[in-house]
C-alpha cells in the first residue's frame, strides 16, 4: 500500500519548484492530485509527468488571492474526485524589498497572495473536507522568514508570519473534526523564487548545511504532513532548512 492511497489532495502553485515537486510526490505515493497555478502552460508540464508515471491528476488555472477561483477550484475537485482529504498551500511571491521601499501596493500584493490566498484556501478547503472526508491534512507553506527576521523583504516576512500563526489557529479550530493544520517552514531552497543556484544566495553564510535544499526535500516533509503517519501531529510547525534557523 502506498502513503496516500485513496487520497485526494489539492496543491496550489504546483507549476513550478516545491509545489510541482509536491505534486509529483503525491501522485507516485497514490493521490489523485489536483494542481493549480496562475501558470497554465507550466502546470500542464507537471500534469504530463504525473501521468508518465501513471498518476492520476487534473489542472486548474487559479489565482489563490481571489474567492471566487477558490470555489471553482473546490467544485471542480468535488464533481471529478467526490472529496477532498489533502490542501497544499503553496503557491507565494517574494519581495526583497525593505521597509522604505516596499510601496502600498506591493505590500498589499504580498499580502493578497501569500497571506489571504492561505486564508481562503484553508476556509473553502476545511469546508470540503469535513463535508466529504473522516478528517484531513492541510499543509500551509510558511518559511524561515515566518520564524526569523532578516534586513529587507518586509511584506514577505510579514505573509509567513501570519501563514505560521493562522496555522496554530486553525489547527485548534479544526481538531475536532479530525482535520490537522501544520506550517511547512523552508530554508534556501534552489527554485526560482530563491534564485539560489551554483552555491549562491544572500543567506548562504547563515546556513550551517554546505548545501542549499532541493524543492523534493521541502516535498518529503509535506509527504510525512500528508500522509496518516502524521495523525496526531496538529498546530506543529516542520523546519526544512540545514540549520538556518536553528
Ligand atoms: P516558485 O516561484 O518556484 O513557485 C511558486 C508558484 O506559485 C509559481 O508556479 C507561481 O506561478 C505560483 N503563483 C504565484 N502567484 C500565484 C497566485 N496568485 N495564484 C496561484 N499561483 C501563484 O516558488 P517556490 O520556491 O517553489 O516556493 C514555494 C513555496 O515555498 C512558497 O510559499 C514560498 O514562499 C515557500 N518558500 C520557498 C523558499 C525557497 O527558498 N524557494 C524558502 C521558504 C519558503
Amino acid at each position: 500500500m502506498t502513503r496516500l492511497e485513496n487520497k485526494v489532495a489539492i496543491i496550489t502553485g504546483a507549476a513550478n519548484g516545491i509545489g510541482k515537486e509536491e505534486a509529483i510526490l503525491f501522485a507516485k505515493n497514490g493521490a489523485k492530485v489536483v494542481v493549480t497555478d496562475i501558470d497554465e502552460e507550466k502546470l500542464t508540464e507537471t500534469i504530463e509527468l504525473i501521468k508518465k508515471d501513471s498518476g492520476q491528476a487534473i489542472s486548474i488555472k487559479h489565482d489563490v488571492s481571489l474567492e471566487d477561483d477558490w470555489k471553482k477550484v473546490i467544485s471542480i475537485t468535488e464533481n471529478e474526485f467526490g472529496k477532498l482529504d489533502i490542501l497544499v498551500n503553496n503557491a507565494a511571491i517574494l519581495s526583497r524589498n525593505g521597509l522604505a521601499d516596499t510601496s502600498l501596493e506591493e505590500f498589499e500584493k504580498i499580502q493578497s497572495v501569500n497571506n489571504l490566498g492561505t486564508f481562503l484556501g484553508m476556509k473553502f478547503g476545511a469546508d470540503l473536507i469535513k463535508k466529504t472526508a473522516h478528517g484531513g491534512s492541510i499543509i500551509n507553506t510558511s518559511s524561515g522568514s515566518g520564524l526569523v527576521g532578516s534586513p529587507g523583504s518586509t511584506a514577505y516576512h510579514a505573509s509567513k508570519g501570519a501563514v505560521r500563526l493562522m496555522t496554530k489557529s486553525a489547527a485548534m479550530e479544526l481538531a475536532k473534526y479530525f482535520i490537522r493544520v501544520n506550517s511547512i517552514h523552508p530554508g534556501v531552497i534552489e527554485t526560482a523564487m530563491s534564485g539560489a543556484k551554483n552555491g549562491d544566495h544572500p543567506l548562504k553564510d547563515k546556513i550551517p548545511w554546505p548545501e542549499f535544499g532541493k524543492p523534493i526535500d521541502v516535498a518529503y516533509g509535506a509527504l510525512y504532513l500528508a500522509s496518516d503517519e502524521s495523525r496526531y501531529v496538529t498546530g506543529s510547525e516542520l523546519v526544512i532548512d540545514g540549520g538556518y534557523t536553528a
